[in-house]
């Protein structure tokens, strides 16, 4: 195990933070301009490696057509790929991971966006690869929704189309060559003729080889097919906490076995966990501060958010079923399975669940920046793993703050995180340990 670890941040969406709490500033009117611009200069100043941003392209909706949970409380994502070259350009090193979904985009479209902006911020650009698991989402681009499986058949050809096109240049074919008065030598661009079983292109891309030949890449694969997704393509993977340590160890593990399988090194691949850390001065108060957000009305916002969002994972209208009871035993979903059985085999009831929600996806770690340090160490060392993802759904720049300038320069005088960039590129830097 190296004795440093990679951080990055997972945010919930390009969209309005936390808003009305009491360290949400003018969050609610310029988020779009100013609230992750700030962000992504604290997280470069703390040499975080990347900033992710989730999304699904849809008005979030429960399943009878009503649009009203998520509305009320602001979730509503604009497109992260708009923000993703300013957040580079206002920074030193941070890489950025847009997401977009392969059930909805169009390979070539995606793959010729995603390499405009590997040449606009020299190399720093990133695609967190999902599937999109929500059901109302794809009557937005005119198609039908696909089951798990069949999505994870589609982005297997999505990426296949993609790698063929960011190789659909030689290296050398930008010859600037003065003499000759010649630019591109189109010798040394190929066509890639692929027709499959959901699309097809011709080729070559419209774009000449970028800076990192083709965007670092994340994925969160927790089922079978998805970890296979992840172990084949991905630089990044990113697990969940499912089974504590212990859980966390195996997914590594798996994922490794699976690159192997594909044949890959574990070496190519950065597995990173989603933590959700409470840091403040002192034990009492972080422990305080974690208490009160577990009371109304903090718990109450946070329930209605994990409600929503884990019935979208679902597909399935959780404001239907009864809070203080367990979850049916007979629930399928064609979204996040792992997630949905974890839950049922905990036997816990729904609104715990949904209350206590990070902790089920994400670490939870709550302490002093010396005790939070302390405990990421061991989990490091414990699971192998390359780093570690924050994950907040209710964000406030005092949030980001305690992260950024309370607990990384603890982790940084002891040296487990990174105190400069070692490279302009982000998967340099992803990969220099
Ligand atoms: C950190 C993280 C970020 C994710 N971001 C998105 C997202 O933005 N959009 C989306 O549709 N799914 C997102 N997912 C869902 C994953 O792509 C994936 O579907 C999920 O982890 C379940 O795995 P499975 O599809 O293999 O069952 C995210 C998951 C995690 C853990």
């Amino acid at each position: 195990v190296h004795k440093q670890f990679h951080l990055g941040w997972f945010v919930d969406g390009f969209r309005v933070p936390a808003w009305n709490q009491t360290w949400s500033g003018s969050s609610d009117h310029d988020w779009a301009q100013k609230f992750y611009v700030d962000m992504a200069r604290s997280l470069d100043r703390a040499k975080f490696d990347f900033m992710l941003f989730a999304d699904i392209p849809g008005v979030k909706e429960m399943f009878d057509g009503s649009r009203a949970p998520a509305t009320k409380i602001g979730i509503q994502y604009i497109d992260p790929m708009s923000i993703a070259p300013i957040i580079a350009w206002e920074t030193e090193g941070l890489g950025v991971f847009p997401t977009a979904s392969t059930s909805d985009w169009n390979p070539y479209l995606l793959a010729r966006l995603l390499s405009s902006m590997d040449h606009v911020t020299n190399g720093r650009m990133g695609w967190n690869m999902v599937t999109g698991g929500n059901k109302d989402v794809p009557a937005n681009f005119g198609h039908e929704f696909m089951g798990h499986d069949d999505r994870y058949r589609k982005a297997n050809e999505f990426a296949e189309v993609m790698m063929k096109l960011w190789n659909s240049w030689d290296d050398d074919a930008v010859v600037r060559d003065y003499e000759n008065n010649t630019y591109i030598d189109g010798s040394k661009t190929h066509t890639i003729d692929h027709k499959g079983e959901f699309f097809a292109s011709r080729g070559p891309l419209a774009v000449p080889p970028t800076p990192q030949h083709h965007p670092v890449l994340a994925q969160a694969g927790a089922s079978d097919v998805g970890k296979d997704f992840a172990a084949k393509y991905a630089d990044v993977v990113i697990g969940a906490s499912y089974g504590g340590v212990a859980g966390m160890k195996a997914y590594r593990e798996d994922i490794h076995r699976r690159a192997i399988d594909h044949g890959r090194s574990p070496d190519d691949i950065r597995v990173m966990f989603l933590i959700a850390p409470t840091v403040a001065a002192t034990q009492a108060e972080a422990e305080e501060r974690f208490r009160l957000a577990k009371q109304s009305p903090e718990v109450d916002a946070v329930r209605h958010t994990n409600l929503i969002n884990l019935s979208l994972h679902w597909s399935i209208d959780l404001f239907k079923l009864d809070l203080d009871k367990p979850l049916p035993k007979d629930l399928t979903t064609q979204g996040h399975q792992a997630e949905l059985a974890t839950m049922q085999a905990s036997g816990r009831t729904l609104g715990d669940l949904a209350a206590n929600y990070d902790g089920e996806t994400a670490l939870v770690v709550v302490g002093t920046p010396d005790q939070v340090a302390s405990e990421l160490q061991a989990v490091h060392e414990e699971t192998g793993c390359d780093g570690f993802l924050i994950n907040n759904l209710f964000l406030t720049r005092r949030y980001i703050s305690e992260i950024t300038d309370g607990l990384v320069p603890v982790l940084q005088r002891r040296g487990l995180t990174r105190t400069d960039y070692s490279s302009k590129l982000f998967r340099e830097n992803l990969f220099s340990f």
